[in-house]
């Protein structure tokens, strides 16, 4: 590693990320689908806004260029830094990083990195990580189903039937989108498992390469290919435990047949070895596409998807279970009034109203985030819009992502219009609307907008909106 004055030139970049003076990353770019198996920056809607440690797990905060390079406010030069991904990619990079100052003060930083990665060099370091990192194997099962925020019927009933399924040994099909709560599910089963005792394993499908796949997963034993070792895979560590396989559809199709053999008679053969062994394992595999999606992409092997989901979970994104968003601001404001000492109440009911309007396509998780990331801007009262982060009011000024209104196409923005100003535009349009539907009757507005009475004749006042004539 150098320091300034030591940045060597790169002959080329491979990817940008720039990160704010919290950690938030707030941009990023990959050129190169190698750094990026989901093509150039096809990473970009799960990464923003999460703390760039949370993306990159195994980097130690302690050998962070990042945090170096902010705490010095110089740029630092790093020959190779190999690390992984959040969904358990290794990359091995060299990289610039440069400080963000403004008036001597350090606002964030840019990173440029050169991806370097080569797999087949690195079969040896690929293990070692493997091991030494808690998103993958021989990992301690965090959670318990008390950890499960929900007043939702379909979650609760989910609870209930994994509860129950926990006490037998038949594989569980896990499926929701992400953050949805799926380690939390899965870790819950293992804990109120008899195996609770036992190993729980964890191995990130999309994370390892191709040609380790086999090895990693049944062992291998010496001379079985070139640098192979006698060593046992996965399923032998996770002897008597339960095996949690995330990310099922991104394993080769080839290897999804052969697990489907263990599911089917409980015995394993390492590679190069003339004998099975018999295993007792629990499977718990999860997905984040549709089952039945990634069956007709070609994905998930049909029948391997009917021996692992005999039972299956299927959890709720957060917008089709509204009632449970107040459930976790409530929850996320007391975390971290605790963790970061603060005294925030709650959030302002123009927030509520926005959090009850928005898609949230990374769900709980990034509701989780988005409170974070506004209780550092509030001053121990309300999280109010301008504590929100930036990102979450740009998308909704274009109107929830994809698929929610466009104001645009609904209102007349004048170059005046800020965020505040726009929600009152709606909130007006709304209120007008139900009051139409109604008939000007005020207790049917109030229930068709699901608010009170009283917060109707507040608003009514407020915006100065005439009853009378509808
Ligand atoms: N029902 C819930 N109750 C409390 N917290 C939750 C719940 N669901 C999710 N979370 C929070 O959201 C975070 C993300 O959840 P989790 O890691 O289980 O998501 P996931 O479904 O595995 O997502 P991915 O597909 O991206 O791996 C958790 O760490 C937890 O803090
Ligand atoms: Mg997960």
């Amino acid at each position: 590693m150098g320091n300034k004055g030591e940045i060597k030139e790169m002959d080329y970049v491979d990817a940008i990320m720039v990160i704010d003076r919290n950690g938030r990353i707030v941009y990023s770019l990959r050129f190169n689908p190698r750094f990026d198996k989901d093509g150039c920056d096809g990473d970009f809607e799960n990464i923003i806004n999460k703390h760039f440690l949370e993306v990159y797990p195994s980097i130690n905060p302690k050998d962070s260029s990042m945090i170096k390079c902010m705490e010095k406010g110089e740029s630092i030069y790093i020959k190779q830094q190999m690390f992984k991904d959040y969904k358990g990619r290794i990359i091995n990079s060299e990289n610039i990083t440069i400080p963000i100052i403004k008036s001597g003060k350090v606002l964030g930083a840019i990173e440029l990195s050169k991806d370097i990665t080569k797999v087949e060099e690195n079969v040896s370091t690929f293990l070692d990580i493997r091991n030494d990192s808690q998103n993958t194997s021989n990992a301690s099962a965090n959670y318990v189903f008390s950890d499960i925020i929900t007043c939702n019927a379909d979650m609760i009933r989910n609870i209930e039937k994994a509860k129950i399924i926990a006490a037998s040994s038949s594989p569980v099909l896990v499926y929701g989108e992400t953050g949805t709560g799926k380690e939390l599910f899965v870790h819950s089963i293992h804990n109120h498992s008899d195996r609770k005792r036992k190993p729980f394993v964890v191995q990130n499908c999309a994370a390892l390469p191709e040609t380790l796949f086999e090895s990693i997963l049944f062992g291998s034993t010496r001379g079985a290919f070139t640098g192979a070792l006698d060593k046992q895979g996965l399923f032998e560590e996770a002897d008597g435990g339960t095996l949690f396989l995330d990310e099922i559809n991104s394993m080769p199709l080839n290897l999804q047949a052969k697990l489907l053999r263990v599911l089917q008679d409980g015995k394993v053969r390492r590679l190069g070895a003339n004998k099975d062994k018999e295993v007792d394992v629990r499977i718990v595999a999860a997905t984040n596409v549709e089952p039945t999606k990634a069956i007709e992409q070609g994905q998930l092997r049909e029948d391997l998807f009917y021996r692992l989901g005999i039972i299956s979970l299927r959890l709720l994104p957060l917008r089709k279970r509204k009632e449970d968003i107040m459930l976790y601001v409530n929850h996320f404001i007391n975390l971290y009034n605790e963790k970061d000492k603060r005294n925030i109440q709650g959030i302002s009911d123009e927030v509520k109203n926005l959090f009850f309007s928005y898609d949230w396509p990374g769900n709980v998780r990034e509701l989780q985030h988005v409170i974070e990331c506004s209780s550092n801007f509030s001053d121990n009262d309300a999280i109010e819009i301008k504590h929100l982060p930036v990102y979450l009011c740009e998308k909704l000024e274009r109107g929830n992502g994809n698929n929610g209104p466009c104001l645009n196409d609904r209102l007349d923005l004048g170059e005046k219009d800020n965020l505040d100003s726009i929600i009152e535009k709606i909130e007006i349009e709304m209120i007008n609307k139900a009051l139409e539907s109604s008939g000007g009757n005020i207790s049917k507005a109030a229930s068709l907008l699901k608010i009170t009475r009283q917060r109707l004749h507040y608003k009514l006042s407020k915006y100065n909106i005439n009853v009378k004539y509808r």
